[in-house]
Formats: structure tokens, sequence, C-alpha cells
């Protein structure tokens, strides 16, 4: 046992891990030894942990320094007025939705969600309508909502006062902002994007629209995710007549009193960086990652997904400085990940068909190599498996909503008894990571069928313990 565990337990990992194609996106500290300023600031790293004193300006109640990075955050972005998350993009989604809704609202919102919004639907007691997500066969995942579904959800609850989506998916795939918002004005709605993995949207036109420039209302990004700033850092944006009074008692209620310079200096230089060389540093990315996409194309049974693969009736953008690493059916994309850590190679995730590679400026060439190298030399006859198929559902009918549902007592029952009952906690197979059945909902034949179907294969169920389930007695 170790006296240090979480020190000794991260220098073991970062010394196994040399290249990063995961989140933070200063990938290993690289972004900030990228320029002079960067190093200046990681060189006087421990001096720059100060408390709020003079002359370095109040968080929630920003006059001076404070006041001037944000006002160039809002100017890079074209926001009305953005802010400084010190407390991820779980905060940013808490206070959209805290400032956009009144309780008892209903919202319609995107099944795909992070779990901050689901959290954030019961913290304001809300009323969700939920858009199912489409599922793309030829690489077994979700690809954003399913539009068609949209079009029908929004005009049989043309009462809802809004729209909450994510934009992009953890794949990086975009639904078509640009429809749905058009749409959302026609009855009214207000639109609140999650955009956690699209901090850096729209600085190259070879990279999706910020949602911020697509006239979103409120909008989330995670610095951390893409750019180079540390982890836990997240950018809010005001972009319409939002309340700004409102905006900023739920923005210091979901802060820290206490927030950590090192967290809101790494922001600015992740929004300095952007700024000044996020354009040509992304298109030169988004080349680097072409080529070696067309190479790794040529490796037998692996496929780097790309537009053409997933657009059918609707556009579904994609961003280009991630990759999403299709494995022929008969190969198992978890045993891939393994195999590419033992390599050295962080990735970000897997799904047991296809793993995600997030890139950032700071991956070079020599890492794009080096994945291809060891991508060409992997045995993927060791990685054989029973592929199973990802199914698109219909989503449960609702008889509680989720405030009402999770304070309920609860019970946990056999799968097979559970039919017609209503569900107590939310089901989540993974893959593909999406709720199919959620607390309040009614557990139907659909439901039944499904949730069998993934566990007779071996999908990992979460909400589900030894064939059992929870349900409201
Ligand atoms: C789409 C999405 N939204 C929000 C979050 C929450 O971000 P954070 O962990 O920075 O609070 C995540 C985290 O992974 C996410 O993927």
């Amino acid at each position: 046992m170790s006296d240090l565990p979480l020190v000794e337990g991260v220098l073991k990992y970062v010394k196994e891990n040399n290249i990063s194609f995961s989140m933070p996106g200063h990938k290993n500290g690289k972004g900030f030894f990228a320029t002079e300023e960067g190093k200046t600031f990681i060189n006087n790293i421990l001096s720059c942990d100060i408390t709020e004193v003079e002359g370095v300006d109040n968080l929630h109640n920003p006059e001076g320094i404070i006041k001037e990075a944000s006002e160039l955050l809002t100017q890079l972005y074209g926001s009305k007025k953005s802010y400084f998350l010190v407390n991820g993009s779980t905060s940013g989604n808490l206070i959209m939705v805290y400032s956009s809704f009144k309780e008892g609202d209903k919202v319609i919102i995107d099944r795909s969600c992070h779990k901050s919004i689901f959290n954030a639907i019961i913290l304001k007691k809300l009323k969700p309508v939920y858009i199912k997500n489409r599922v793309c066969n030829s690489f077994n995942a979700p690809i954003s909502i399913n539009m068609e579904h949209f079009f029908q959800v929004i005009k049989n609850n043309r009462d809802a006062k809004g729209i909450i989506l994510t934009y992009p998916n953890y794949y990086g795939i975009c639904c078509d902002l640009e429809k749905i918002i058009e749409e959302a004005k026609n009855y009214n709605m207000k639109v609140l994007i999650d955009s956690a993995h699209g901090a850096h949207f729209g600085i190259s036109n070879k990279l999706p629209k910020s949602a911020v420039k697509l006239g979103a209302d409120m909008v989330v990004t995670s610095s951390h995710k893409t750019l180079a700033s540390f982890t836990q850092t997240a950018f809010l944006h005001i972009n319409s007549n939002i309340n700004k009074d409102k905006v900023d008692f739920y923005f210091s209620s979901f802060s820290s009193t206490s927030p950590s310079y090192l967290l809101m200096c790494s922001m600015d230089y992740g929004r300095y960086y952007l700024q000044k060389y996020g354009r040509n540093e992304y298109n030169n990315l988004i080349e680097l990652a072409e080529k070696y996409k067309n190479k790794i194309n040529n490796i037998d049974n692996m496929h780097v997904i790309d537009e053409q693969d997933i657009n059918e009736n609707y556009s579904y953008f994609m961003d280009r400085s991630r990759y999403i690493i299709n494995l022929n059916n008969n190969y198992n994309s978890n045993l891939l990940l393994k195999y590419l850590r033992e390599n050295k190679i962080q990735c970000e995730m897997s799904d047991t068909h296809n793993i995600v590679l997030i890139f950032s400026p700071f991956n070079t060439e020599e890492d794009f190599k080096y994945l291809y190298e060891v991508l060409r030399k992997c045995d993927l006859s060791k990685m054989k498996f029973q592929s199973i198929n990802i199914h698109e559902y219909s989503i449960p009918v609702l008889k509680l909503s989720p405030h009402e549902a999770v304070n309920k007592p609860k019970k946990k029952i056999d799968i097979e008894g559970s039919l017609g009952r209503i569900c107590g906690e939310n089901i989540i197979p993974y893959p593909p990571g999406i709720p199919l059945i959620m607390m309040g909902e009614i557990i139907d034949k659909e439901t039944i069928i499904m949730l069998k179907y993934y566990l007779n294969n071996g999908i990992e169920l979460i909400g589900v313990d030894n064939g059992k389930v929870k349900i409201i007695e």
C-alpha cells in the first residue's frame, strides 16, 4: 500500500501513456509549452495558485482582470456574455436550465443528454419529453437525434418552453442545429445547447459551426475537453435576451466561492491560444487527420467513419478533429482499446464496435504515424467476438415526472415480473450509453425484450442488478 496512492497512481499512469488521443486538450501539457506565454504560466504555476485578494478581482463580481478576460472570451465566441466556469460543464448545464425555465415547465430533451441535464430536470421539477437518437447500422452507434422524431415531438408538444440538445455527441457527430433552431423559433421555444465537446467549433470552416453563432439561446462548452485548459474548466455563453441578472444569480449559486486561479488562468490561456492560433492549427490538424485516415482505411477490417457513412435523409456533421475507428463486426473494439493502451496510446473510449480518439493541435505527425504503425501491426484475429446489433427503440410512456419518481419508495424485482410497473431508476445499456428506460416511465413489452436482448448478449446494463430492476412500489 502506497503512502501517496493518488500522486503515485497518476504519475504511473502518465509514464505508461505517452500519446494522448483523449481529454484534456492540452495533451500532457504540450499545449502550454507551445507558446512563450504558456511556458511563463506553467513555470510560475505554484505562485499563480492564489485566492481572491485585492488587485486580482472576484469571479462573483468581476470588475478587473476577470472582467477583462471574460470580455475577450465573449468577443471570441461572439456571445452576449460569456462566463468562466470552475465547476465544469456540469455547473454550466445546471445554470442554463435554472435560468431558462420555471418549475413545472415542459421541455423537449435529447435522450442522449449528459446526466447533469437529467439531474437539472429533476432538481428544477421539469416535465421532459424525449427525442430519440438515430442508430446508424453501418457503425452500430447513435448519431445524434432522430430528426423525423424531433419534428414530430415539437409538433405534438407546442406548449414546451424549450429544447435541450447535445451538440456534438461523444462521437463528435452533430445534428442539423440550424434547422432545429429555425423550427424552435417558429414555436417560440428556447434552445439550450450542451456543446461540451465543441469548444473549438467554428474556429475553422473545416469544423462544425459554433452553436453560439448558429443562434442557440444558451451554450455550454468544456474548455478542458478540446482546448489547452485544465480539467474541470468550461465556458457558459448567453446568446439571447435571457435575463442576465438571473444567470448571474445561478452562476453564483453553482460556482465555488473559492475559484481556483489556476483553472481560470488556464481558461484564459485556452481562449488566447484558440483565438491567436486556432484557425491555422486546426486546419493543419485536420489535414493531418485526413492523411492518416486514408492510411488507416487501407488496414483490413478498420474504417474511420466519415459524413458519407452516416448521412441519410437528414444531414449530420462530423468533427474532423476526432476519429471514430469502426471495426468490422467480427472484432471487439474494447480489445483494440486495450491493445493501444498496452502500446502507450490513450484513446477516449470504445463501445465494442468503435473506438473514439480526440485530437487537438498539440498532437503531432509523429503521434499519428505511431498510431498508424501500432494499428497496422495489430493482430485482430485475437479480438474476435460475437457482435450484437444496437437497435433504436421507442421511448416508453412517462407516468411520473422524474422529480416525482426520485423520492418514491422503490424495490428491486425480476425483469420478468416488471411489465407495466413504473421504473424507479434509469437503465442505461453501454453501449450505446443512452437510457433505455428512465425513472417514472412504464416498463413495457419492448423494454423487456430489449433488456433481455442486451443481457443475453453480455452488454453492460447500468441500473440492472443480477437480472433485477428497481420499480416504484
Ligand atoms: C456532453 C457532456 N456534457 C457535459 C459533461 C460534463 O462536463 P464536466 O465533467 O466538465 O462537468 C460531459 C462530460 O463528460 C459531457 O460529455
